[in-house]
């Protein structure tokens, strides 16, 4: 596996790959990773000729009194693991080369990135969209692949990709989970071990909902107060949001049907936490 650093010398790298007519399968990510990561890479390689991983923790996505600056970052450990996942380039640009002194350009997707957690967290996705924009530009993939763990930024970069006529297949892949249900995310490792049960009142809602709207409740506020029950007994659970949405439009649904996906941000202390699940699919 070849680690570039350089962002000229990446992009000259990668004009030359597809010149040769290979096929580019693209995992984007921040580090730190985990099997959801892998999950990606493990399905990407199978996508293409050559699979291209990139680290980069995305100043432009974090907002002021967020954790840009502990966000937890391991690149030896993380190129270990992209070597043994079959990865063929590893990109992990410095912050200054993706935005030099006098970058004046933001991708912004309207609509889509404003309910659920753009509400609490205004410009984080255009933070997104904009990286991902560069990235694209960059690596000029046939293939790039996105875990639906974050919903609605799926929904976000697909919209982008279709408005913006950019000829990347997107490919949305399962949540991957700890084997107690918790989805696996880079800042899980942030919690204590209180913490980290407290968390897992969110796979149990989750799970409780979808029984509910399976066995026929299909009225989504009580669906939502049920899971709201559940998480609120928690002591240090501070719901950010907890809604139920259609999955292209995520427009709130008053009524669950087969596009029905719950959506849900806790705080736990100072560490967010999300997850979704389709309520009448497996
Ligand atoms: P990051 O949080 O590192 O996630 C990188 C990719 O891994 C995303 O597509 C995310 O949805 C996916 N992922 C994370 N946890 C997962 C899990 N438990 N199961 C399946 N997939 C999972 O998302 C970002 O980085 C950034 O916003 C990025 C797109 C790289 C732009 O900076």
């Amino acid at each position: 596996m070849e680690i570039i650093h350089d962002v000229q010398a990446f992009q000259q790298r990668m004009l030359a790959e597809r010149q040769q007519g290979k096929k580019i399968s693209f995992v984007p990510t921040m580090g730190f990773l985990h099997q959801g990561h892998l999950s990606l890479l493990e399905e990407g390689r199978g996508r293409g000729d050559l699979l291209v991983l990139s680290i980069f923790v995305n100043p432009t996505q974090f907002g002021p009194n967020e954790d840009f600056d502990s966000y937890p970052r391991a690149l030896q450990r993380d190129a270990e693991l992209a070597a043994k996942t079959g990865v063929d380039i590893l990109f992990a640009p410095e912050a200054d080369a993706m935005y030099p002194q006098g970058s004046a350009t933001t991708v912004q997707v309207t609509g889509l990135s404003e309910g659920l957690c753009g509400a609490s967290r205004p410009g984080h996705f255009d933070g997104v969209t904009t990286v991902v924009n560069k990235l694209f530009n960059l690596v000029q993939p046939h293939v790039a692949l996105f875990g639906m763990k974050d919903f609605q930024q799926l929904a976000v970069i697909r919209k982008m990709v279709s408005d913006l006529n950019m000829p990347i297949t997107i490919l949305g892949m399962p949540i991957v989970r700890e084997p107690d249900g918790l989805a696996m995310s880079s800042r899980n490792t942030y919690l204590s071990d209180d913490l980290r049960r407290q968390g897992l009142s969110l796979i149990a809602s989750i799970r409780s909902v979808c029984e509910s709207a399976v066995a026929g409740q299909r009225d989504a506020a009580t669906l939502i107060a049920q899971a709201r029950d559940i998480i609120s007994a928690q002591p240090d659970a501070r719901i950010d949001y907890i809604q139920i949405c259609h999955d292209e439009t995520l427009q709130d649904l008053e009524q669950v049907d087969e596009h029905a996906v719950i959506l849900l941000a806790v705080r736990f202390s100072t560490t967010r936490l999300i997850d979704n699940h389709y309520l009448l699919q497996p």
